[in-house]
């Protein structure tokens, strides 16, 4: 029997197409391969990204790859909402009580299942396009001064499941995480001064900036195949490049500073 619940992963941003499944993904199957035992969730039944690809890592498994895969459950929203809720918890706690750790991913909108989701996140992960039009779901940018005026509707979502775990008498989110992806190597300027306003935002409202991923082909290139960086060499049929040992080296620095490592052992992730 397992002496404590699975350490959950949510993955969210109030906005299509910023790398939550493919992060969620890339999360899941980083941590099998240190040897945890993982559950994940699509909470996305509009674009079911993350289902379709543990699917199509399923097919290339069952065709002969040596291919882990996360013990997997999509939920998806139907018009019972009460219903919906209810298969939920149950599903999470089913998950949670069997892994070690249980990777969750949610839509681009806000939906009341997302809500609930966010509210079990003991490390929440938000991915970021490197762009001003996707920092306006964290906060509003004057534009004259370019500063930071205020919060907006996906950070106050956040701060409203942080009192939904209040209320069930859990601790707050254990960390809030803040990846950019899709860096580009060249503009320089904007990089900048996305890192500037997201260095701000961080301590007005909470979370970790972390490195993120830069923006390769190779992402989209692996998901019909159902396979992550992780998965590429020898026997893969898709041989290294430069940009992919790159690409990886990355994907290991986000598991390094995500505290993965510890998530397998048991211990708590690293505080905010
Ligand atoms: N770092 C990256 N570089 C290039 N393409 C990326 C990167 N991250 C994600 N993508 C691609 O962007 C698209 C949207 O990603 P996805 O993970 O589905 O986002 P979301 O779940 O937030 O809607 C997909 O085609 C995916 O392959
Ligand atoms: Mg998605």
């Amino acid at each position: 029997m397992r002496s404590r619940k699975a350490h959950t992963i949510v993955v969210g941003n109030e906005k299509g197409g910023t790398g939550k499944s493919t992060v969620a993904m890339h999360l899941a199957v980083s941590l099998l391969s240190l040897g945890a035992s993982v559950g994940s969730i699509d909470l996305d039944a509009r674009q079911a990204t993350l289902t379709r690809y543990v699917d199509n890592r399923r097919r290339q498994a069952a065709g002969g790859r040596p291919l882990s895969l996360p013990d997997h459950a999509a939920v998806p929203p139907t018009s019972d909402a009460a219903a919906d809720e209810a298969r939920f918890r149950e599903v999470l706690e089913s998950q949670r009580n069997r892994h070690d750790v249980v990777v969750i991913d949610t839509p681009g909108s806000d939906h009341p299942l997302s809500r609930l989701g966010h509210s079990f996140a003991d490390t929440l992960v938000t991915p970021l396009n490197d762009s001003l039009v996707d920092l306006d779901v964290l906060a509003t940018v004057d534009p004259d001064g370019m500063k930071i005026t205020r919060p907006s509707h996906y950070s106050e979502m956040v701060w409203e499941t942080k009192k939904l775990r209040a209320l069930r008498g859990e601790r707050a989110v254990a960390q809030w995480v803040v990846l950019r992806n899709r860096l580009s190597t060249l503009d320089a300027r904007n990089k900048r001064e996305m890192g500037r306003l997201l260095g701000d935002l961080a301590k007005r409202i909470g979370f970790r900036l972390i490195g993120g991923l830069c923006e390769r082909v190779i992402y989209r290139e692996l998901f019909l195949e159902g396979l992550t960086l992780l998965d590429l060499g020898e026997g893969s049929g898709v041989e290294m490049s430069l940009s992919h040992v790159a690409a990886r080296q990355e994907l290991r620095h986000l598991v390094d500073n995500l505290g993965l490592a510890g998530m397998v052992k048991g211990e708590d992730a690293q505080g905010s």
